[in-house]
């Protein structure tokens, strides 16, 4: 789609599985958005896993979107993935697979690729990262003036509290904590604004059997019951099959979260805050560090998101999704 006046233009920096499909798909499907460009990052598995899920992703749904391969390795630590948990493909499912068609890759580092749309619209790319930043803190040390060329930078990661990885991390943070810091150290930067989007909101948007029955059925342009509808909803009934086994019904939507507050910001709160993230402690590595006294205890960097009306964003996906089956 084409950028006009009104729609919001969107880097998305992304590490597929499926709740990054689901954020990458509204993207698409909302006429919102423009996604000007995609660049896959190892996280929930490998880099060459990740990047076949994005590139069959894209094929399956017909997206025009030019996607770039990112970093495969975190800028310090040793890798580390969600594959005990996803699964070796990064993404379960009830039934379907995805189709081993893959869009083409563009030629080139993802993450120059980013900086180049940047500086080719400035004050106008808003640049959603829903992996770890290993990409974005790549992107802001090459090019020390990304950061106040965004329009903003909004961030699925971290938490106030519990982790959701280790005891006090979240995965993306905890994938790559050096990234996160030095991407923190220049969220001020962003004349836009930096928005941390982490566990305790996300888990506010939760999605189960009812979002994947009313998805199954198709709409919008695919016949009911399309193939693209049953691959997308096995997936999801993969995703939600996660939150089943461990006696829960419903499963955090993480990363159309901030997909929802771009589209509809006015069904959340946030608050300002300094984030930082640990990177020395033997047991607190990965965490991120909220300071909520701003300004009186330390200079706010990003802003928070606390609350979310889960059913309004879930109504709102699935609607929007329906229309893109
Ligand atoms: O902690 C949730 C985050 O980790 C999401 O982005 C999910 O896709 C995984 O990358
Ligand atoms: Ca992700």
């Amino acid at each position: 789609m084409t950028a006009n006046a009104t729609t919001r233009e969107i880097w998305l920096d992304t590490d597929p599985g499926f709740d990054d499909w689901l954020a990458w798909a509204l993207l698409e499907a909302d006429p919102g958005f423009t996604v000007r460009g995609a660049s896959v990052v190892a996280g929930n598995a490998p880099l060459p896993v990740v990047l076949a899920n994005a590139r069959r992703i894209h094929a399956l749904h017909g997206w025009k979107t030019p996607i770039w391969a990112g970093a495969d390795q975190p800028l310090v630590q040793p890798q580390v993935t969600a594959q005990d948990v996803l699964g070796t493909q990064g993404m379960h499912t009830s039934g379907a697979a995805l189709p081993d068609t893959e869009s083409a890759l563009q030629r080139g580092h993802g993450v120059d690729a980013m900086i180049d749309c940047v500086r080719a619209h400035p004050g106008r790319i808003t640049l959603l990262a829903i992996g770890p930043l290993t990409n974005v803190a790549l992107a802001f040390a090459k090019a020390p003036e990304l950061p106040g060329l965004l329009a903003g930078l909004v961030i699925m990661g971290g938490s106030l509290g519990a982790g959701n990885t280790t005891p006090v991390a979240e995965f993306n943070i905890h994938a790559d904590p050096e990234a996160a810091s030095q991407v923190f150290a220049r969220a001020r930067e962003v004349p836009g604004g930096t928005r941390l989007f982490g566990i305790e909101v996300c888990r506010q948007v939760q999605g189960g059997d009812a979002h994947v029955a009313a998805l199954r059925e198709g709409g919008g342009r695919a016949a009911r019951g399309s193939e693209r509808a049953a691959i997308l909803t096995d997936h999801f009934d993969g995703y939600v099959g996660m939150a089943r086994r461990r006696g829960r019904a419903t499963a955090p939507m993480y990363d159309l979260t901030p997909v929802a507050w771009l589209a509809h910001p006015e069904w959340f709160t946030l608050q300002p805050a300094h984030v930082d993230v640990e990177l020395r402690g033997t047991l607190t590595r990965g965490m991120t560090v909220c300071e909520l006294r701003v300004p009186q205890r330390a200079t706010p960097n990003a802003e928070i998101a606390m609350t979310a009306d889960g059913d309004r964003v879930m109504g709102w996906a699935v609607e929007v999704l329906r229309g893109a089956l």
